[in-house]
């Protein structure tokens, strides 16, 4: 499973992308909403840094046309830019519209809450779809639940669309999807971080100086 940032924060990218761990970016009108700056040099900035990992950005506009339009401006910014077009009847319209071009502009589906708006969305010709597991938490489902089943179907149908497991919240959400096979997760930095430590790790490597410095009283290089 791979790993994207689930922010528009450049110093998060550029600080993440040290670990090597991380190989895509995926924002949202929110979370770029957060950051100081004018949007589409922001966007150039973090698609640069990304060196061809794909960078999604969302559009506003709500109708077809309107979404087209600007997926078209949004996906002239940068070669690796993926078009985030929110699911809906429009939205479906959209993603085959777009793929369907001779340049083809790559979508990911976002805001998908069930297996059937997932099997319309890659039957349209999206690239990424991306279930949204914390906010189903949120209202008392089980959001990774609905990953493990998207992925199942997608297994028997033989529809090989990534299925970006989004709206991670913490540590198990992203054991659960990678358990059920997504094939990548989109996570906050702050999930990213949890994930590398442990407390019983940083207190072995307390314990291991405590010891040395203890017995030998002197640095060891
Ligand atoms: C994914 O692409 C979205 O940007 C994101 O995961 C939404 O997460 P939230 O529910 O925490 O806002």
């Amino acid at each position: 499973m791979k790993f994207f940032l689930d922010t528009a924060n450049f110093a998060e990218i550029e600080e993440s992308l040290a670990w090597g761990v991380v190989s895509g970016v995926t924002t949202n009108p929110t979370l770029v909403s957060r950051e100081e700056g004018a949007f589409e040099p922001l966007v150039r900035k973090i698609c640069a840094v990304m060196q061809g990992g794909p960078v999604s950005v969302e559009v506003l506009a709500t109708t077809a046309e309107g979404m087209v339009e600007e997926a078209v401006r949004l996906a002239a910014l940068a070669p690796n830019v993926v078009v985030k077009i929110p699911m809906g009847v429009e939205g479906l319209k959209v993603v085959s519209q777009l793929n369907s071009r001779e340049e083809k502009v790559p979508c990911n589906v976002t805001l998908v809450f069930s297996v059937n708006q997932a099997l319309l969305a890659a039957r349209a010709g999206a690239a990424y779809i991306s279930p949204f597991i914390g906010r189903l938490d949120d209202i008392g489902w089980d959001g990774a639940a609905l990953v493990e089943e998207m992925i199942s179907v997608f297994s028997c149908q033989g529809i090989a669309t990534p299925i970006i497991a989004a709206s991670i919240r913490h540590p198990q959400h992203v054991q659960r999807v990678a358990a059920a096979g997504a094939h990548i997760a989109t996570v906050p930095y702050t999930v990213l971080k949890q994930m590398a430590n442990h407390p019983l790790t940083s207190q072995g490597i307390e314990r291991f100086l405590a010891d040395w410095s203890l017995s030998r009283g002197e640095a060891r290089l």
